[in-house]
């Protein structure tokens, strides 16, 4: 751990891969989803560690709802009993939970869940724990734009536009991590991710393990993020 200077404070997750871990071993799709949701915990115990202050996590996006209607609600079950569980965890490790996307849209059970889980570790400021839950960045960006057409604004700087993002105290992530082999963004945060700097691997979201987490965080620290200027001449 003693190597780890320049920590990120962001670093974004897309947890891809559970179906295809189940598929390897002959199970239900589910089965994957349930051993995926079990590496999360470690993943934040071990970023927590590192002193990064925001992890985030794409859990699901608004893409996802044409999957099979038997996968979405495991998939919907499986994040309400997660959470509930998760809740004290978060306390006692002063983390705070946050959801972004379109949550309004949700399952009743899952809102209440949600709400509950953000109001338990509301005072919580160790790190923050974002789960992208029906989740896409454009709509992000297009539901910023309809509240700002509402307010009835006319023009709009670049600071003042992530105002209306879902989290907008939330910096745009350093790192992006997205596990079993997809090279894509598929709609996380668009906007947010202009200098992101992406770290791709081949291990599916359920094998993702402490050792790899800190794998692509010293190959983060080996980077050079220029920003778009000439750092040295
Ligand atoms: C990621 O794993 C979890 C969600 C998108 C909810 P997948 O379910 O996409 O697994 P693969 O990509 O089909 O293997
Ligand atoms: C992205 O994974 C969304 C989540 C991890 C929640 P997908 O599996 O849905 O993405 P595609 O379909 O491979 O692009
Ligand atoms: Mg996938």
């Amino acid at each position: 751990m003693e190597n780890l200077y320049r920590i990120p404070e962001h670093v974004a997750v897309i947890m891809d891969g559970n179906g295809r871990w189940a598929k390897r071993r002959g199970l239900p799709r589910v089965y994957g989803h349930r051993e995926g949701a079990k590496r999360v915990e470690e993943i934040i115990e071990v970023a927590k560690e590192a002193g990064i202050k925001w992890l985030s996590v794409f859990a699901f996006s608004t893409e996802n709802w044409g999957r099979p209607k038997e996968e979405v609600d495991a998939i919907m079950s499986l994040l309400v009993e997660y959470i509930n569980k998760k809740v004290p965890y978060l306390v006692e490790n002063d983390i705070r939970l946050r959801f972004m996307g379109r949550i309004e849209e949700l399952p009743e059970m899952i809102k209440a869940s949600v709400k509950e889980g953000e109001k338990a570790t509301a005072n919580c400021s160790s790190m923050n724990f974002v789960v992208a839950l029906n989740y896409s960045g454009k709509a992000e960006i297009i539901d910023a734009v309809n509240r700002l057409l509402k307010e009835g604004k006319k023009e709009i700087s670049e600071e003042e536009f992530k105002n209306y993002f879902y989290i907008p105290q939330m910096p745009d992530p350093d790192l992006l991590i997205r596990t079993s082999g997809e090279e894509r963004i598929s709609n996380f945060m668009l906007w947010q991710m202009a200098y992101t700097e992406f770290y791709f691997t081949e291990t599916l979201w359920p094998d993702f393990s402490r050792e790899e987490f800190l794998k692509a965080l010293y190959e983060y620290q080996s980077r050079e993020r220029r920003f778009g200027k000439v750092l040295s001449i």
